[in-house]
């Protein structure tokens, strides 16, 4: 159910890239959002203010704050108050915490085509950065009202549930169904948030912003299948990291779990302890493999599955009348289209 794809009538459409730039335009605030990320990054201990510095100059497409921002604009907010910069820039500033743990967790050396903070500064510096992220982030969004701060727990909490389920779990014990409660909780969470915050400080009803969160749930859990699609299919160049780490390091990525229920012999070696000495030979034959494999095409699947629930929520929370958009409104389905467009 994808919306713009196609030509209609023979018109050439832009393309999901070109809508997403196009979307971009529409959020100027992110400025103002990355100036108020900044401004927390205060402290007379000179490291919590490097730390958080370096990892925000890595960049990054700062997804969850433009949702926020987008979906607050597409339900009507006339401005872009305070309470939403507040709330988009606290919801960074926990997706930045959570990169600086899961990179020492991983013992990550590369992100963003730069060394990790875990890389550079160490694990103390780093996990203590983190914390000073995350309560920056708390201290941003409790002057929020009580639903979002509640909403904002609930996400940290799953956040913190799905990491650990991903390295607690034996990779054998895993199923897609777990795979994608993972991804639920350790990537759509924040999503969801970003989605809810913006119908919540728009006043918009229970339904709206039950709908908003599903949107943004199930935008994030298709971004997750599609992130470990990449992993597969893409290079060092693009990714920033080099292809293949979710085998080298036996995730319960949806392609691992597809590949190993495949019943490819090949896939059981995932289930066994890695052997430095033919480790990296095996990560570059299983990328060969799952290049050429089904696995690939069943994982595109799951991602469109998930991407077609985002839409019909979207829609819904629109008010289902898609001849009548908002710029806004259309550069929101403009961002399904893009992330989904980078693995058809
Ligand atoms: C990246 O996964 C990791 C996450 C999306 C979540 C990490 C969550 C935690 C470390 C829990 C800590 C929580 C708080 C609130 C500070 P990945 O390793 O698959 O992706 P990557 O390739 O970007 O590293
Ligand atoms: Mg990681």
């Amino acid at each position: 159910m994808t919306r713009s794809l196609q030509d209609q009538d023979g018109i050439p459409q832009p393309s999901a890239k070109e809508r997403f730039a196009h979307a971009l335009t529409l959020v100027p605030e992110i400025a103002t959002v990355e100036t108020r990320i900044r401004s927390t990054f205060k402290s007379d201990v000179a490291l919590m203010r490097e730390i958080p510095e370096y990892l925000l100059s890595l960049g990054g497409k700062r997804i969850r704050p433009i949702l926020a921002l987008l979906c607050s604009k597409a339900l009507g907010a006339a401005e872009t108050t305070d309470d939403i910069v507040d709330i988009a820039a606290g919801i960074e500033l926990i997706h930045m915490a959570t990169l600086m743990h899961d990179d020492i967790i991983d013992q990550s050396p590369i992100r963003r085509h730069q060394p990790s903070a875990y890389a550079k500064y160490g694990t103390p510096g780093t996990l203590l950065s983190g914390d000073f992220l995350l309560t920056r982030a708390f201290g941003l969004c409790s002057r929020l009202e009580r639903e979002i701060i509640e909403a904002t727990e609930q996400a940290c909490i799953e956040l913190v549930e799905g990491e650990t389920l991903e390295i607690a779990v034996p990779l054998g014990e895993h199923t897609t169904e777990s795979s994608l409660t993972i991804a639920t909780r350790k990537t759509a969470s924040l999503f969801r948030l970003a989605a809810f915050c913006g119908a919540s400080l728009t006043d918009s009803s229970d339904t709206v912003k039950e709908q908003m969160s599903k949107f943004g749930e199930s935008l994030g859990i298709a971004f997750q299948i599609i992130d470990d699609i990449l992993d597969v299919t893409s290079d060092e160049a693009t990714l920033g990291k080099r292809p293949g780490i979710d085998i080298a390091e036996r995730k319960p990525s949806l392609i691992n779990i597809l590949w190993i229920a495949s019943g490819d012999p090949a896939a059981q070696r995932l289930l066994l302890p890695s052997d430095p000495l033919t480790e990296q030979a095996f990560v570059e034959e299983s990328l060969a493999k799952l290049r050429a494999s089904s696995v690939l095409l069943e994982a595109k699947k799951a991602a469109r599955h998930h991407a077609d629930i985002a839409t019909q929520n979207l829609a819904q929370a629109l008010g289902g009348d898609l001849a009548s958009l908002t710029p806004e409104g259309e550069a929101l389905f403009a961002v399904i289209d893009f992330a989904l467009e980078r693995v058809l």
